[in-house]
């Protein structure tokens, strides 16, 4: 079966990569792809913003599934829009991403369906969201209601932050549209997890729990970025917690999903924080992580084509789905000098060849007019390891990491230590 991949990241490259190991899978395309997805299918040359010709070169190539990547395509329909040509597609519809691309619908259904989530009031007005924000205090969560690429939360431990968050967002309006309501939530103390999970909209398994470095600076410092880093599985994670998740959460999402004639097919990605009081729901994605994919994939064991595959035609079988028991995988992001602020491309990329031990999934890259690989991106490669245990994984992917280098390189030296000092090897 011939497959397309749209996105550019490196989840989009780890999805190629995985979905490349499938006897079932002939051919892969991307669309727009990089230079790692280059050399391991190819890259279409079709304008990936127009979801119409993606879908006029499935048709005319026999492509049998098309993958969806990234959450604007969601938002915007493309599933819808690839069922209403008859087309074979993975993702959600418009309605079920609104799990993600509208995070006041996300809170009224968790408060429908009993979820358990921070406490948080949704507003309309600035100056209602400033009243009720004195009365609360700090600390004190502001998020932008739409898609703001990761960048429309703050969160706040000074009045004048949590205040001037509210004016950026509502009144100079810098998240555009997504910004024009915006929830207050209550501030959640503990661990963060994602957990993705597979769905077929009737039952949801779920992947291993994977933990993510959001900020720029050693030491979780500095602004967020699009994710630094990432590792899985975490024992923060334990036994008892996944059950109260797969029983609080995610089994009560993907019903009241169905139940709200919206089922949810696809990768349901659950962001959580683990408080004193329980797992609670910070956010829901609606489709792989970026870099969570690239140390979920390379633990899975089971063939990713019958996955889609299975989700797609609602007969996913949860006995199916295996891991490779005892690995623990580590993803260290190497990014452009000046991410997640301005950065330079078109840097070329050396040392690629020399990577024997680990896997390197592209993300920010592309071939020059010389057919050599440069970057083309904020954050630009991922090294991943799998070690047996979290300080072989950590100490291979760096070592790895070493033999690469473009101008302005950087990468955060700490992907892991926290797992290294909870679980002691
Ligand atoms: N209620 C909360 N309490 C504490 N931290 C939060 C809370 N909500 C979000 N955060 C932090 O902000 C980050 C971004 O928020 P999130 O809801 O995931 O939005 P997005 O990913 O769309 O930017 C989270 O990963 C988490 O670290
Ligand atoms: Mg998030």
């Amino acid at each position: 079966m011939k497959v397309l991949i749209i996105g550019n990241g490196g989840r989009e490259h780890a999805i190629a990569w995985k979905l490349n190991q499938s006897p079932l899978v002939s051919k892969i395309y991307c669309c727009p792809g990089n230079a790692g997805t280059a050399q391991i299918g190819e890259n279409i040359r079709v304008d990936c913003n127009v979801i119409e010709d993606i879908a006029d070169f499935v048709e005319q190539n026999k492509v049998e599934l098309t993958i969806v990547g990234a959450e604007a395509y969601l938002a915007q329909g493309a599933v819808d829009y690839f069922q209403m040509r008859g087309l074979n597609v993975y993702g959600p519809t418009q309605a079920a991403a609104g799990l993600e691309s509208s995070k006041s619908w996300a809170k009224e259904f968790m408060f429908k369906y009993h979820i358990p989530t921070a406490h948080s009031q949704t507003f309309s007005h600035p100056e209602a969201a400033k009243d009720y924000i004195r009365q609360t205090g700090v600390p004190i969560v502001i998020k932008a209601d739409g898609l703001a690429a990761g960048k429309g939360v703050v969160v706040a431990f000074e009045l004048e932050t949590a205040l001037k968050a509210i004016d950026d967002c509502m009144v100079a309006q810098i998240y555009g549209e997504a910004g024009t309501t915006v929830i207050v939530e209550e501030y959640l103390e503990g661990e963060e997890v994602s957990l993705l999970a597979f769905s077929d909209g009737y039952l949801a398994v779920p992947m291993l729990p994977v933990q993510d470095h959001k900020r720029i600076g050693d030491g979780d410092t500095g602004p967020n970025t699009g994710g630094m880093g990432t590792y899985a599985p975490t024992t923060a994670f334990t036994a008892a917690i996944k059950e109260k998740v797969v029983n609080e959460i995610l089994i009560p999402t993907i019903q009241g999903m169905k139940n709200e004639g919206t089922p949810f097919v696809g990768t349901l990605f659950i962001g959580l924080m683990l408080t004193s009081d329980g797992p609670k729901v910070v956010e829901y994605n609606v489709r792989f992580g970026d870099p969570e994919t690239q140390v979920v994939l390379p633990l899975l064991e089971s063939d990713l084509a019958q996955i889609f595959i299975d989700c797609v035609s609602g007969k996913l079988n949860p006995d199916s789905i295996k891991w490779k028991m005892g690995k623990t995988a580590v993803c260290v992001v190497a990014a452009s000098g000046g991410y997640p602020g301005k950065y330079q491309t078109g840097e070329p990329i050396d040392g690629l060849e020399e990577i024997r031990n680990s896997l390197v999934f592209h993300a920010g890259t592309k071939f020059n007019f010389n057919g050599d690989i440069v970057t083309a991106g904020g954050r630009v490669l991922n090294v991943v390891h799998l070690g047996n245990n979290i300080g072989a994984a950590i100490d291979g992917a760096y070592r790895d990491l070493a033999l690469l280098s473009f101008e302005g390189m950087y990468y955060r030296k700490d992907i892991g230590r926290r797992e290294l000092l909870r679980s002691g090897v």
